[in-house]
């Protein structure tokens, strides 16, 4: 298997020396994936990669809007999808029609949504957002105008909180994995390890937000950990994310937050990503991302608001 590992890599190394392309991949894939990867982030570290690099192909190890977003933002790379079908079940609570007729609702709000959407629903909005930004994008809009969220709940109703707006309508969207995750579970964990720090993703819900000590973006909580004298820390998002921090700061433990189920919060999606599938992908040059061009230009102003308030 490690041989079989060693063998992928190799392949993929030499293939993107080949096509000239690099790998961006997201914290949330398999450890493996991430070896291969030439970038490795948050989705907004991933969205400003994408933009900056100046390869003439960009492999985009993640799930399916985020390599839209790639796209979005490179109209004249090509943007390899190694698993077009690995979906998000937070942008799938979203349909762009539906959306529609809920904006057509309130006109006079400024829309936010969450770079965990299709296209079709970012060509409706103002600006967009990741969990890294949404308070500032948020605070980026003066007070007395209203905000339509979407499409996470539970991030909508965080940013609400933290910035005391009570003039905000949120769509009632949400990430299955990070609702997963549970308040009475991880309160028993919490007795169980003392001296541990928690650290948890916005995506979750109110009441697991509530038992931890730090709520941030997946860098956040990176950053986080790695500040932080503690030497063993919860962790309230997809598991993914332990194997960049065990990396990091191999003498800490990082313990997964338990789902209701009694698992660990595991993206299916982000893991249906694998080296076969990225060599595949080099090789053939495809599947590769296309968009309508009248919905990425509209989708374009607000992903690049989005980062211009990095
Ligand atoms: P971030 O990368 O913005 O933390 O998002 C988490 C997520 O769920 C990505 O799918
Ligand atoms: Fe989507 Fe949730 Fe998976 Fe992130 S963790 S890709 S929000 S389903």
């Amino acid at each position: 298997m490690a041989d079989n590992r060693t063998e992928l890599l190799e392949r993929i190394a030499k293939l993107k020396r080949q096509r000239r392309a690099v790998v961006l991949a997201h914290y949330y894939t398999s450890a493996e994936v991430q070896a291969a990867a030439d970038f490795l982030g948050d989705s907004l570290a991933l969205a400003v990669e994408a933009r900056k690099s100046d390869a003439e192909v960009l492999l985009f190890a993640g799930v399916h809007f985020m390599a839209e977003t790639a796209k979005v933002l490179c109209p004249d790379k090509r943007v390899l999808i190694p698993c077009p079908e690995a979906g998000c079940s937070l942008a799938d609570s979203c349909d762009a029609g539906e959306f529609a007729a809920f904006k057509a609702r309130y006109p006079d709000h400024t829309v936010v949504s969450y770079v965990n959407t299709t296209v079709g629903v970012k060509a409706l909005t103002d600006i967009c957002c990741t969990s890294s930004n949404a308070l500032r994008v948020v605070a980026s809009i003066p007070r007395e105008r209203p905000v339509l969220f979407g499409p996470d709940r539970n991030l909508g109703e965080y940013v609400r909180r933290m910035t005391g707006r009570d003039n905000m309508v949120i769509w009632e969207g949400g990430c299955h994995v990070h609702e997963e995750i549970s308040a009475e579970g991880l309160r028993s964990l919490r007795r169980e390890h003392p001296g541990a720090r928690t650290v948890a993703h916005p995506e979750c819900r109110a009441e697991v937000a509530a038992e931890a000590d730090f709520v941030g973006s997946t860098a956040a909580m990176l950053d986080y950990c790695m500040g932080e004298e503690a030497s063993e820390f919860i962790v309230a998002t997809e598991t993914g994310i332990l194997t960049e921090m065990r990396r990091r700061a191999p003498r800490k433990r990082f313990i997964p937050a338990p789902t209701a189920g009694g698992g660990c919060a595991e993206c299916r999606y982000m893991k249906m990503v694998t080296l076969e599938k990225i060599v595949r992908t080099l090789e053939r040059m495809e599947p590769e991302v296309v968009i309508d061009e009248e919905v990425r230009r509209r989708a374009e102003g607000a992903i690049a608001r989005m980062i211009e308030i990095r």
